[in-house]
């Protein structure tokens, strides 16, 4: 009853008064979002598409997951300025119109930057501003651009960003989500990196914030997801190091921690490793990244090259991050139906190959099925890394006292429907079977990675209370009348 009369008030405050019964009530705030997107269409002529035309569908294959491609609004809105955001959002907002926002279109579930009709897409592919400052040191990005885009430029003069490992992953929501980077050792989250955002905000207000003007906000957007505003420009310092020398379970998950101990003396290494399927068969990778010129890469990844046979060798000469990120991009190629989970725990041998272990279990039956294959990664967040991540005083709550840890990311791919369910039920049981093994083992770390989390994971609530209290605060302040909490779908909110 109340959801009628709720929708019935929606309708009446868009002018539309008809309705006896529901039918109608339903086809009143289809009209509210249809009258959205024409005063969008005529505030922002030639950048409002809609369904079943050849530019809404070409919009579509942008995004990453096969879930997401099978979302159709009722309209996509592609701004090019801030400006225009800031009358999308304005309009939105007057209109009580339900939207969501893409960047890359990599977050891999269903609703994460994508909504099905009654709702709008804010596409910000052509936001894609790029200028490096006189000094080099700070380059000015729209959330239009990939990593490409930026590495490429920035490597005529060796320089690059804490950036992703994929050159087709978005800068915004990445950025607006943490970014785990192969520069991470030494610089921490790649969002620990930004000196400057410029974002609209709930009541289509232009911010510009960093650490001397809006510091709270600019703090509360390195946790931004889809609670604060919409980042129409990323100010991201650059780092020297545009030259790399890229990249048996047990051996090689000791090796790995091995590596992760010598980060503190050598930093510019990053890696990771893989047991999984793919390709009809059982696999296991180890792969490395050396972000440095001065040849401690030897030293830093010795324990790892001697697991002979395993290594995914990146260790050669003129490889940037380009490179690397496109050799990632061809293992895990955009299009098909995926489901990925995670959690964080203390590095430890045992327990890693106890859930690659289960994996195997798990994934057994799915071992047949079209296009399977699934991957248990593990990542590394040194204490290095989430020292430098607490010295630039994230909202994530990571420190170096949490230790060593692992970050798992466990992703399955797929060709068919049919095989949806089956496979949420598959990750879900191993997410539960990761938080309780490493509770029982005192390993588990509360901290949630939201890039890689399930739709509806608690990961506010694991960057610690203190944290989130202050989020909320921040919030509030920008958004009194909580428009983004109401109008905004997908990404991550912040709990009530
Ligand atoms: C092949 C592949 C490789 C990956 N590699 C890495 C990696 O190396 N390291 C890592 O940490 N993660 C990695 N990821 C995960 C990745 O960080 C997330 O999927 C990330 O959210 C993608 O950002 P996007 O802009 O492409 O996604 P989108 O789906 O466009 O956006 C993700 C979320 O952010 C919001 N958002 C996007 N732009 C804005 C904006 N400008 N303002 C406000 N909100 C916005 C969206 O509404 C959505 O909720 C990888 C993913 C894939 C598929
Ligand atoms: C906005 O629309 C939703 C339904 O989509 C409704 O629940 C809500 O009451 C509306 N709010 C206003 C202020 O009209
Ligand atoms: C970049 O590094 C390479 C290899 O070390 C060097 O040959 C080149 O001169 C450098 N270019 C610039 C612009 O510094
Ligand atoms: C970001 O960089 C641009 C270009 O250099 C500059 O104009 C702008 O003031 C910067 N914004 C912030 C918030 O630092
Ligand atoms: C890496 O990419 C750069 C262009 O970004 C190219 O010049 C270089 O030859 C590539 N290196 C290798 C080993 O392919």
């Amino acid at each position: 009853m109340r959801h009628w009369a709720l929708i019935a008030t929606a309708a009446s405050l868009l002018g539309l008064h008809s309705v006896e019964g529901v039918p109608s009530l339903i086809r009143s705030v289809e009209q509210g979002v249809s009258s959205c997107c024409s005063i969008l269409a005529s505030r922002l002529p030639g950048k409002i598409f809609f369904p079943g035309t050849a530019a809404f569908d070409s919009q579509l294959t942008k995004y990453y997951s096969a879930e997401e491609r099978a979302l159709v609004s009722a309209c996509r809105v592609n701004p090019a300025t801030a400006q225009e955001v800031s009358a999308a959002v304005s309009i939105l907002g007057a209109g009580n119109c339900s939207f969501a926002v893409v960047s890359g279109g990599h977050m891999f579930w269903s609703g994460a930057s994508n909504i099905g009709a009654p709702g709008i897409t804010i596409d910000l592919r052509m936001l894609t501003s790029y200028l490096l400052s006189a000094d080099k040191k700070v380059v000015a990005v729209g959330p239009g651009l990939n990593f490409r885009v930026i590495y490429e430029n920035l490597a005529q003069f060796n320089l690059t960003v804490v950036g992703a490992r994929s050159n087709t992953v978005g800068v915004g929501g990445f950025l607006l989500g943490g970014g785990v980077s192969n520069l991470g050792p030494a610089h921490g989250f790649a969002n620990d990196n930004i000196v400057g955002y410029q974002a609209v905000i709930a009541n289509g207000q232009i911010v510009e914030c960093s650490s001397t003007s809006n510091s709270d906000l600019f703090w509360a957007l390195r946790a931004g997801s889809t609670n604060f505003g919409i980042v129409t420009q990323f100010n991201i310092s650059t780092y020297s190091g545009g030259v790399m020398w890229g990249e048996r379970e047990r051996e090689l998950s000791d090796a790995f921690i091995a590596f992760m101990k010598k980060l503190k003396q050598f930093p510019l290494g990053g890696a990771s490793f893989i047991s999984g399927f793919n390709g009809g068969q059982d696999t296991l990778v180890g792969g490395f990244a050396y972000l440095g010129t001065d040849g401690s890469n030897t030293e830093l990844f010795s324990d790892m090259l001697a697991v002979q046979g395993i290594v995914f060798d990146s260790i050669r000469p003129n490889v940037n991050q380009v490179n690397i990120s496109a050799e990632i991009d061809a293992s895990f190629p955009p299009g098909l139906r995926t489901q990925w989970g995670t959690m964080t725990f203390r590095a430890n041998t045992q327990l890693a190959l106890d859930i690659s272990e289960k994996g195997r279990e798990v994934f057994a039956p799915f071992t047949g099925r079209p296009g399977f294959s699934y991957n248990i990664g593990y990542q590394s967040l040194a204490a290095p890394m989430l020292d430098a991540s607490h010295a630039k005083n994230s909202p994530q709550g990571l420190s170096g006292t949490d230790g060593d840890l692992f970050l798992l990311n466990i992703f399955a791919y797929w060709n068919e429907e049919a095989d949806d369910a089956g496979l949420d039920v598959a990750i879900r049981e191993m997410i539960d079977y990761s938080n309780s093994e490493a509770e029982a083992r005192g390993l588990w770390n509360p901290w949630i990675y939201l890039n890689y989390a399930f739709p509806g994971e608690a990961v506010y609530e694991g960057y610690g209370a203190d944290n989130l209290a202050r989020l909320k605060q921040i919030q509030h302040k920008y958004d009194p009348q909580g428009v983004f909490a109401k109008l905004w779908s997908g990404g991550f909110k912040i709990p009530k």
